[in-house]
Parts: structure tokens; C-alpha cells; sequence
């Protein structure tokens, strides 16, 4: 099926983004730059994680983000071996969304008390990532198939069906941590309302 291209108008137009000179030309390209962004993103997971470990007070959240890390250290071979079967070297290009999700991560941190109220920003920073990746994952898993890049297609749709299922456990851990919270909130008011009196 030929796609219909929308009439393209005067190339002097200021919206219209001017491509650099190692600009992709082809899907081929696209794939194996986001691959390298993606290589960096997943190492940057790597630092990142321990520090949400050290800062989760939940046992049952320190466990999740514990098993996650694991998972996310062979995920990072996994796509060494994704370059491998298309015949590139493994390159990391720094990603610059997963740099801006970890610093937010770690403002996050920052901007809550130690206690269920840190763990539950600790849970939506964990699954901005977790959704990052699974976005970075399906498409690059797709772009993979058009290539006829079958065994980087299902290497990477391995990694794809781990990152759902972190987010999915992280929803889980949520469930209970977020009405937590909710109560902690509730008991600090009425402390503050005693101390008044
Ligand atoms: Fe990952
Ligand atoms: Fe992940």
C-alpha cells in the first residue's frame, strides 16, 4: 500500500527541521540509532536503580526494583547481542529522555520525606521508565521485523514482555503503597492539628 504524501509546502519554512549531514536515510539507520540510544538508556537504568533500592522503604518494592535491575543487567547484553545479529558494533549514544527520566527520578526523591510517600514517587518515576522502555522496545522490535531482522526482533520482543511485566508488577505494589501514603498524609495533618491545641 503507497502512502499519500501531504503536499509539502516552501522548504524556507522555519518549522520545517533542517537534517544534520549523518542524518538517516533509511529505516535501517533509524533502527540502529535508536538501538544505540536505547544501549545507553538501559546502562543509565543500571547506575539509576540501586539508589531507588537504597530509598524504598517497602520490602515488597525494594524486592520488585532488586529483581528488575537483574533483569535489566541481561538486557543490556541482550541488545549487544541485537547488534551482533544485524552485524554492528554495540555503540551507546547518550539518550537524552532517559538522562531527563533518571534526574527527574532522583527530584522526585529529593521532594518527598523517606517513608510509603517516597516509595510511591519512587513507583511513578519506576514506570515513566518502564514506559519509555516499552515504547523504545515495541517500536524498534517492529522496525526490526520490516528489515526482515528476525532474530533482533525477537530479542527484543523478549525484553519488550519483561518491561510490561515490570510495569505491571510496579501497578500491583502501587495498589496498596498509594492508599498508604494517602494515610500518612492524613496523620501528619491531624499531628499538626494536637500540636496546635
Ligand atoms: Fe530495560
Ligand atoms: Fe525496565
Amino acid at each position: 500500500m503507497k502512502i499519500k504524501m501531504k503536499n509539502s509546502d516552501s522548504k524556507s519554512d522555519p518549522k520545517k527541521v533542517k537534517a544534520k549531514s549523518t542524518a538517516a536515510s533509511g529505516l535501517r539507520e533509524l533502527f540502529v540509532d535508536q538501538l544505540k540510544d536505547l544501549y545507553w538508556a538501559e546502562k543509565e537504568i543500571t547506575k539509576a536503580m540501586p539508589k531507588m533500592i537504597k530509598n524504598s522503604t517497602s520490602e515488597e518494592l525494594a524486592q520488585a526494583l532488586t529483581n528488575h535491575l537483574e533483569e535489566t543487567k541481561v538486557q543490556v547484553t541482550r541488545l549487544e547481542e541485537v547488534f551482533a545479529s544485524i552485524g554492528e558494533k554495540a555503540v551507546a549514544k547518550k539518550c537524552e529522555a532517559m538522562a531527563g527520566l533518571t534526574k527527574e527520578g532522583e527530584e522526585i526523591m529529593k521532594g518527598t520525606q523517606e517513608g510509603v510517600v517516597r516509595d510511591a514517587g519512587i513507583i511513578s518515576a519506576g514506570q515513566k521508565i518502564e514506559h519509555y522502555e516499552m515504547a523504545s522496545y515495541g517500536t524498534l522490535a517492529s522496525f526490526a521485523r520490516v528489515l526482515g531482522e528476525n532474530e533482533a526482533a525477537d530479542l527484543l520482543e523478549e525484553t519488550l514482555a519483561e518491561e510490561k511485566n515490570a510495569d505491571e508488577t510496579l501497578t500491583q505494589i502501587s495498589d496498596s503503597i498509594n492508599v498508604e501514603a494517602d494515610e500518612e498524609e492524613a496523620e501528619t495533618e491531624s499531628q499538626t492539628v494536637s500540636q496546635k491545641k
